[in-house]
């Protein structure tokens, strides 16, 4: 008998990091966004510190946004009451004292790659992750390409522990069977080797310039972050799956694919950009075979069979994590966390 859990036992918005804009937008001016069932908005301050808070400000609501930056401090629109960078009212036109209330809620935020995270709690349960044995400044960062699916946001993650689906929906052929672990508390990963075995122009020319057998790496951290991996002969590619559960019951899943940097500034400008638009054709052409499958599709847990066991177990340690509940287990699996997160800003 398979077990998982029922659709309920799901967070609508899991605790996680979060792809909130790119870096660029947040250059001039604040940027907000409704998301996660709230409004938050970013900013840098005058010195360059990084800053994310509600986007409602704590007097009648308006939207901070639309306000603009002064020094170290966000001014709303509306009255001019200005937040500093902890969210605390720090001038209030109109009044002499400062009400103790006056202040905004701020998340953990950081710049990575053009691009701004940020954790949708108060405290970071994790620090950014990232791909495992290698550090951000090692590898450069396509620009991100996305999708909307209309299906729950942890069938996504779901994805790369369905079995089933890699038989069915990919044209790599499995060697073997997958491992499952979970390398901290927050991630489990599945990592299974198989053949590239299609006959299209794209797997010969993959077979041709990488190798016929890939290595398959998949680290998912609280189903919204995965951190995937691909180690041919001759070369690997990394991609990250950044999704967001949208209040639509869709959910927006966004890609951001990554070569390793080249060591020379000439080479940074031609032939790293060449390689992150050749392997972003790839990674997007492999990806598609999901996406239609995925779009409405349902979660039904008494549809689960033997074959997929991996899939329940997979859910079943997601309603936990997603929760923000560590997995007390993960240190059973004996092995020793290998990847190198960095600290938040
Ligand atoms: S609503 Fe922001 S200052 Fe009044
Ligand atoms: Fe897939």
């Amino acid at each position: 008998m398979i077990q998982a859990p029922l659709a309920d036992q799901f967070p609508a918005y899991p605790h996680s990091w979060y792809l909130f804009c790119t870096a660029r937008e947040i250059q001039r001016r604040p940027v907000s966004r409704s998301m996660l069932g709230g409004q938050f908005v970013a900013f840098r301050t005058a010195s360059g510190r990084l800053v994310l808070m509600d986007g409602r400000c704590g007097h009648l609501g308006s939207d901070l946004g639309q306000g603009c930056v002064k020094g170290e401090a966000i001014q709303c629109p509306f009255h001019h009451w200005e937040y500093a960078a902890d969210g605390q009212c720090s001038h209030i036109p109109a009044a002499a004292d400062i009400p103790p209330w006056a202040r905004q809620a701020c998340y953990p935020v950081q710049e990575r790659h053009g691009c701004i995270f940020f954790f949708n709690r108060p405290e970071a349960l994790y620090p950014l992750p990232f791909f495992a044995g290698v550090g951000p400044d090692e590898l450069a960062a396509s620009r991100p390409f996305g999708t909307v699916l209309r299906c729950p946001w942890y069938m996504v993650g779901a994805n790369a522990f369905d079995l089933q689906h890699f038989r069915a929906a990919h044209d790599r052929r499995l060697v073997g069977l997958p491992a499952v672990d979970c390398p901290a508390p927050f991630a489990r990963r599945a990592t299974a080797r198989f053949a590239v075995a299609g006959d299209s122009l794209r797997d010969r020319v993959t077979r041709w310039a990488a190798g016929d057998e890939v290595e398959m790496s998949i680290t998912d951290w609280c189903g919204n972050l995965m951190f995937a991996t691909a180690t041919f002969r001759r070369t690997t590619s990394y991609g990250l799956v950044a999704t967001e559960p949208l209040a639509t019951g869709g959910v927006w899943v966004r890609v951001i694919v990554f070569v390793r940097q080249s060591a020379s500034w000439l080479g940074q400008l031609c032939r790293d950009v060449l390689r992150l638009e050749v392997r972003r054709w790839f990674i997007k052409k492999f990806l598609s075979a999901d996406a239609p499958r995925l779009d409405g599709a349902h979660y039904n847990p008494h549809g689960l069979i033997e074959a997929d066991r991996d899939l329940a177990e997979y859910f079943q340690w997601l309603a936990q994590v997603s929760h923000g509940t560590p997995n007390q287990e993960w240190r059973s699996t004996g092995l020793v966390p290998t990847l190198q997160p960095t600290a938040p800003a």
